[in-house]
């Protein structure tokens, strides 16, 4: 009889400053904005998933310096201390050369695995130098955290595509230190990862790691399967755990989620509502028009065609809320230096003044297309004052956009659409689930929501918000932690000393 692997022991709360989380993407960046040094957090769902978590346990976030600004921010040991009004964390900073960041992130990270593992196959430009630049990227962070690992040992959390090398680097030099990954992106099946030319390394780079947490059980499947497949002679596989090359792997699924009472408190303030008065007027909507809201960077996973599609044939089908019914986008630009984010960025400008020309009337504009960075005051009003929030994700790890409309909906008046192939709609059960590929499947939900009673409306939000209070992102990073052995303080011991 196969015995399942046994856990290993929990150990006393780690003391929070030995807790170092390395991403590619910095939390905060510094720049330059007429002559004067202005620090903003960063785009994102890691950033915003993982701030408040570093804020409330401190420690170290290792991280790319990607800020114009940012060398002048630093010590010379290259921290500097954030968040800026009131610091919390130490925030490391790492220098890429201008080949790392083109062939590592811009390239492998942003052009391969992204691409792959999101299964937008036609997407994906690969070449062998892309993957130099990704392997001395990956050299580059695993630098930074051993020289952080020299002075002070601690618990490495790695964190997304950018960085699958960094588990094995480290693991090389220093053996004894526990390294814990988590993946935000969906993993892909074995027909799909045999593409890649590195597989071998991918798999065993993370393989190193003692725990490798995945946002759902489907996508921790595939990684097994993956693992089975192609590592299939050195590998056993006993229920989650890979042993491979005399080394364990836990393999789990926790998925991400939002700092909720954080959400829920900004949206119950009167700040809030005086916000809701103003961006009603900024948007120009009359009294009376029902709001819907989109909020994503302009990345082709988050399905922003498709779903202006699905809203043009709203409009065609249900002609009535012409006039009645305006959508807001907010499309925050992402990798610009890449041509298909800049394509894309054109096809959606173009495809929104289409729809627009095409339904709109003098006082009144079906979609309210608004590009840049907003700021989290503003996105909360946008979140309580929607009637209804629309992902149409093609394929995304989780999608943290669903999951902070509902912990904003304080009135529990608004109804959530989101995909089908999105993590989120796995537990936000009560959301009308969409299929992005079907347009005008997508239109009548819009419609069915928008007629949804009031009581089913409110029973629908309730029940997702009651489950985001208990599964939020304390509670993620707490499950994350103990697939290591680690029993993080729970909120009210750090609350209270
Ligand atoms: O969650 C996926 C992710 O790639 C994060 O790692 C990243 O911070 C975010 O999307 C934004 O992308 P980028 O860092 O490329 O701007």
């Amino acid at each position: 009889m196969v015995r399942p692997p046994i856990r290993p022991e929990q150990t006393a709360p780690p003391a929070p400053s030995r807790l170092i989380v390395v991403s590619n993407r910095e939390p905060y960046e510094h720049r330059w904005v007429e002559e004067q040094l202005v620090c903003q957090r960063t785009d994102g769902g890691l950033t915003s998933a993982l701030d408040p978590v570093l804020c409330r346990l401190g420690g170290t976030w290792v991280a790319w310096g990607s800020g114009d600004g940012d060398r002048e921010a630093v010590n010379p040991g290259d921290v500097t201390h954030v968040p800026p009004d009131a610091p919390a964390y130490r925030l490391r900073r790492v220098w890429l050369s201008r080949d790392e960041v083109k062939g590592g992130y811009l390239g492998y990270a942003n052009q391969v695995l992204w691409p792959l593992c999101h299964t937008t196959l036609d997407r994906v430009m690969y070449s062998k130098s892309s993957w130099e630049g990704y392997v001395a990227m990956n050299r580059r962070f695993a630098e930074a955290l051993l020289d952080e690992l020299h002075d002070r040992p601690g618990l490495v959390w790695v964190h997304d595509f950018h960085l699958a090398l960094v588990p094995g680097l480290i693991k090389a030099v220093r053996p004894t230190t526990t390294v814990a990954v988590f993946w935000h992106i969906p993993w892909p099946g074995p027909d799909v990862f045999r593409i890649l030319p590195e597989r071998r390394e991918i798999l065993e780079g993370l393989l190193a790691a003692d725990s490798l947490v995945f946002q759902t059980a489907g996508s921790a499947d595939l990684f097994i399967d993956c693992a089975r497949q192609f590592l299939q002679a050195e590998s056993e596989i006993t229920g989650k755990a890979v042993d491979y090359k005399g080394h364990r792997t836990w393999i789990a699924a926790h998925a991400i989620s939002v700092d909720y009472q954080t959400f829920a408190e900004q949206a119950g303030t009167v700040s809030v509502e005086q916000a809701i008065r103003q961006a009603r007027e900024r948007l120009g909507v009359a009294p009376g028009t029902r709001l819907g809201i989109g909020v994503d960077r302009l990345d082709y996973t988050k399905g922003l065609l498709k779903r202006f599609w699905a809203l043009d044939a709203f409009f065609a089908r249900h002609p009535h809320y012409r006039g009645s019914f305006t959508f807001v986008q907010i499309a925050v630009p992402t990798r610009s230096e890449v041509e298909t984010y800049r394509r894309y960025r054109e096809v959606i400008r173009q495809t929104v003044s289409v729809i627009n020309d095409r339904y709109g009337q003098a006082d009144w504009r079906p979609i309210v297309y608004l590009e840049g960075r907003i700021r989290f005051e503003t996105l909360v009003a946008y979140y309580r004052m929607a009637d209804l929030a629309l992902v149409s994700s093609v394929n995304d790890g989780m999608n943290l956009v669903a999951k902070e409309y509902v912990a904003s909906q304080v009135d529990e008046r608004g109804v959530l659409l989101v995909s089908q192939m999105a993590g989120a709609a796995e537990e936000l059960t009560e959301a009308l689930i969409i299929n992005p590929y079907d347009a005008e499947g997508t239109a009548d939900a819009v419609a069915q929501a928008l007629e949804m009673p009031p009581d089913e409306r409110q029973r629908r939000m309730r029940t997702m918000r009651t489950y985001l209070q208990t599964h939020d992102i304390h509670a993620w990073v707490a499950n994350c932690l103990r697939e290591v052995g680690l029993l993080l303080p729970t909120r009210h011991e750090v609350e209270t000393g």
